[in-house]
């Protein structure tokens, strides 16, 4: 009895630690637990069957290994190993304009026959993960016009060999290169580049390694999230050159990744505020010359905000010394608004030249005015002011119906004199005064009212501008 009592203490006390324990052991035997649940149901003839292939394998592999010697391409010293090539490219972008180049992303198979690889036995093919690549010879293809590349390494190294039967060997590898690309910005933002992807191989050359394009495979899966943004794809193409180095004739291939510019962005951005503020200037025409803080401070507005926008559109933008179509476009604006100032300080400068010294009030005595209004007899000699009357006669006729120049004033060319010191030039080819003999002013020389400057370029400018504008967009758009 007593030892039965004692029995049970002991089975207590053996039970009740182990219960107090209890997720620990479990834990602890967990591993166990699970190698006798997952461990395959002695299945016997599979099993062997299974380990048979392993054995096998791992017999053909090291066969193939133990004697391989990865230091030598296939076929040395007969012919040259047959690269063939082919790409699956992921990710396409972003170009880079300011650093001229761009990111792709690709995972790069090449396929090569190697006779020492071949083997006898029921397997078809090997796979090798990454860890093994180094065992076998694999072509030095290198990119050319690579920056920087990054091979992925998570959660093993992308890359893959697969031996097959024959000597078939299959080498994929799957990388990021940041390429240079060479962007010709003079039709910016009308342009499309293609960027090449260039590859060869580092130190065999043509006679020793052959690439090939693999039916031209290349997968380009446009669906997926290419960051090309400002960009759409418009094609790819492929060229095969020898290029000779110093170190001999490398077989060179490149593909060119066709990119054309979205338009849109840019139109936002530059055109659209460049017109809007060229027109804006030309307010300045309907606004009345006497109020120059107004007339002045919209021209100096729209020269400095054409100044601003050829700025911004430099911004994030390669430092090319020639000049874009945008440029050029915003440089016309420039001149545009410029020459919108211009004509009021023209204005200006002639109407307040021609009245501040002679403003005395003799000078717009009525009856001379009256007498211009006649067609005169005589000469301007005797009247060397006769002009100034003139103008003042326009202003007060509101600007609008000046006197015409050329039919009514008839007074001889000569003996004007220059109050403002108008320059020669002026003199000779514009009629800016109110004395245009017909017979020989109008003979190949052109007409200019002052008091019609504004009525002139309210028409001249939009005219201008619009003709501009076509022609621009008609070369632009078909160049
Ligand atoms: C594979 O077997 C064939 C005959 O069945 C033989 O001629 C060949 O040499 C064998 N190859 C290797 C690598 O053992
Ligand atoms: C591009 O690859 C294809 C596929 O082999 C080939 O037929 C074609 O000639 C190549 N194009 C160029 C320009 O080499
Ligand atoms: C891509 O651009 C190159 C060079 O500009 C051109 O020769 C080729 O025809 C273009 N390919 C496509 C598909 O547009």
């Amino acid at each position: 009895m007593l030892t039965k009592v004692l029995l049970i203490l002991l089975g207590l006390s053996i039970i009740l630690p182990s219960r107090s324990e209890g997720p620990h052991v479990e834990l602890e035997n967990g591993p166990s637990a699970h190698d006798a649940v997952y461990e395959p149901q002695p299945q016997a003839a599979e099993e062997t069957q299974t380990l048979g292939k392993l054995s096998a394998a791992t017999h053909i592999l090291n066969s193939i290994l133990n004697n391989y010697d990865y230091k030598l391409r296939p076929g040395i010293g007969e012919k040259p190993t047959v690269v063939t090539v082919e790409l699956s490219v992921n990710t396409l972008g972003p170009i880079s304009i300011v650093d001229m180049e761009y990111t792709i992303d690709i995972t790069f198979c090449q396929t090569w026959y190697d006779e020492r690889l071949r083997y006898n036995g029921s397997v078809e093919s090997f796979v090798l993960n990454g860890n093994l690549v180094s065992q076998l010879w694999i072509p030095d293809t290198f990119f050319r016009n690579s920056k920087r590349i990054q091979e992925h390494v998570i959660t093993m190294p992308n890359q893959m060999v697969r031996i097959h039967k024959d000597g078939k060997v299959l080498y994929t590898i799957r990388m990021t290169i940041d390429a240079g690309c060479l962007l010709h910005m003079l039709k910016f933002p009308m342009d499309s580049h293609s960027c090449p992807l260039s590859f060869s191989s580092f130190s065999y050359p043509e006679s020793e390694i052959i690439y090939k394009w693999e039916d031209f495979r290349l997968e380009i899966n446009e669906k997926n999230s290419w960051k090309l943004f400002q960009f759409d794809f418009t094609g790819v193409t492929n060229i095969t050159e020898t290029i000779s180095t110093p170190a001999g004739d490398f077989m060179v291939m490149t593909l060119f990744f066709n990119v054309s510019r979205r338009f849109g962005f840019i139109a936002f951005q530059n055109y659209v505020p460049s017109s809007v503020t060229t027109m804006l200037s030309w307010i300045s025409f309907w606004i009345k010359k006497d109020s120059a803080p107004a007339r002045t401070s919209l021209g100096i507005t729209s020269v400095l905000t054409m100044t601003t926008l050829g700025t911004f559109s430099r911004k994030n933008f390669p430092r090319v010394s020639y000049i874009t179509a945008l440029d050029f476009y915003i440089a016309i604006c420039f001149i545009f608004c410029f020459c919108a100032l211009m004509e009021f300080a023209v204005l200006n400068f002639l109407t307040y030249n021609r009245t501040k010294p002679h403003g005395s009030p003799k000078l717009r005595h009525p009856n001379i005015r009256a007498r211009t209004l006649m067609p005169l007899p005589v000469s301007a000699h005797q009247y060397p002011d006769a002009f100034v009357c003139q103008i003042e006669d326009s202003d007060e006729s509101d600007g609008e119906e000046g006197p015409s120049c050329p039919a009514q004033q008839s007074l001889s060319t000569g003996g004007i004199q220059r109050p403002g010191g108008c320059c020669k030039w002026c003199q000779k080819y514009f009629c800016v005064v109110p004395k245009c003999e017909g017979s020989i002013w109008q003979q190949g020389r052109l007409f200019i009212h002052i008091y019609r400057l504004d009525n002139y370029s309210r028409v001249v400018f939009p005219v201008t501008f619009f003709f501009f504008n076509v022609l621009y967009w008609l070369v632009c758009l078909n160049l």
